[in-house]
């Protein structure tokens, strides 16, 4: 009986370290894309609300449990109602918290004064590029038209405080895909990069290895890795290798951040309220996914 429990207790505790081992050595590979995938919102304005398309929404007292919503539902922005907005003599909400599939863009043109609300966003600092895209719970993007090289794309992502888009999963390649079909573009650069003949490297640092999505287009990768050391995404919901110094469009991911400067995402109307900003008011794009992804809760 005393053996047995202590064969018992040796495996328990075998069991125990086999998954301690496989979990450490799993984190220290692939575990940078994890830590980057939980946003934190930020508060940009009180007293408005954003009108953009809702997830979600539920009658909450606290923001926190208003803020875990929306990292569940993936909102990329939350309105949330504060109890002291809500007695002095306003009109009632009907949902304390709303979660949102977009965040606003410079400009914030669905931003509307409301009191009861104060809205929060994970792309507080820089402001999104007015006319960057969103693609509903996964992120605000934006895709340079004009070809050039892979370095030079590279550094117009950054100037936008941004990546190469993340294609690893296939949501994000099948509605990059549709983004690329919304601007008339057959292909362009994504987030995927081979140093000197090695794996494909995602953006975020992790290896192709970390996941098991593939997108490759019939015949690729090219084996000659060191030449075909970039990747393309295409309109055909495909990945190809080619190579970096070939020009091709830019797919940039704009990566969250905070905090926010007061009034920052107003400066733009009022600078130029009938210059580019008129104009681009109809260029600000959504792309709409399958609408099951949103179901409302
Ligand atoms: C949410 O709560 C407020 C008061 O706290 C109430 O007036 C409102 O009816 C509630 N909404 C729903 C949908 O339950
Ligand atoms: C919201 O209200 C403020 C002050 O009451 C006003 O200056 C601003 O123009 C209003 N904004 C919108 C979008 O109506
Ligand atoms: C936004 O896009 C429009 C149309 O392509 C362009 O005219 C405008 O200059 C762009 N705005 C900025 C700030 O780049
Ligand atoms: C960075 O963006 C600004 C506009 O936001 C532009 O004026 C500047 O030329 C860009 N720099 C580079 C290196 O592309
Ligand atoms: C790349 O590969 C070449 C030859 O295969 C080698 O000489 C060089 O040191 C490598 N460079 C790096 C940064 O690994
Ligand atoms: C991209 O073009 C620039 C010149 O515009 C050049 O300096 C750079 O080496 C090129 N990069 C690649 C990867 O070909």
């Amino acid at each position: 009986m005393l053996v047995h429990a202590k064969q018992t207790m040796f495996l328990v505790i075998l069991c125990y370290l086999t998954i301690k081992l496989t979990s450490v050595s799993s984190d220290s590979q692939c575990s940078k894309v994890t830590a980057s995938r939980t946003p934190k919102y930020h508060l940009m304005e009180k007293c408005y609300r954003s009108s953009l398309g809702m997830i979600a929404k539920a009658n909450y007292t606290s923001l926190t449990s208003c803020q875990r919503l929306g990292i569940e539902k993936k909102g990329l922005s939350i309105n949330f109602s504060p109890p002291e907005a809500r007695d002095d003599g306003n009109m009632a909400t009907e949902y304390t918290c709303e979660v949102l599939r977009c965040a606003e863009a410079d400009g914030g043109l669905s931003l509307v004064n409301d009191s009861r609300y104060d809205h929060y966003s994970i792309y507080a600092k820089p402001i999104p590029h007015v006319n960057s895209t969103c693609v509903p719970a996964i992120g605000m993007f934006f895709i340079f038209t004009k070809r050039m090289n892979y370095s030079n794309g590279l550094r117009e992502c950054k100037n936008l405080s941004g990546i190469p888009a993340d294609v690893t999963t296939e949501q994000r390649t099948e509605s990059l895909a549709q983004l690329l079909a919304g601007a008339s573009i057959e292909t362009a650069f994504v987030g995927l990069k081979s140093k000197n003949g090695s794996v494909f490297v995602s953006s975020s640092g992790d290896g192709l290895d970390c996941s098991t999505y593939r997108a490759w287009a019939p015949g690729f990768p090219k084996r000659l890795r060191k030449k075909y050391d970039c990747v393309i995404i295409t309109r055909e919901r495909t990945w190809k290798s080619a190579p970096c110094k070939n020009n091709y469009p830019m797919l940039c991911e704009l990566i969250p951040g905070g905090p926010y400067k007061k009034g920052s995402i107003f400066t733009s109307r009022n600078k130029k309220e009938n210059g580019w900003y008129a104009y681009s008011r109809l260029q600000h794009k959504i792309v709409f996914q399958d609408r099951s992804h949103f179901d409302t809760t």
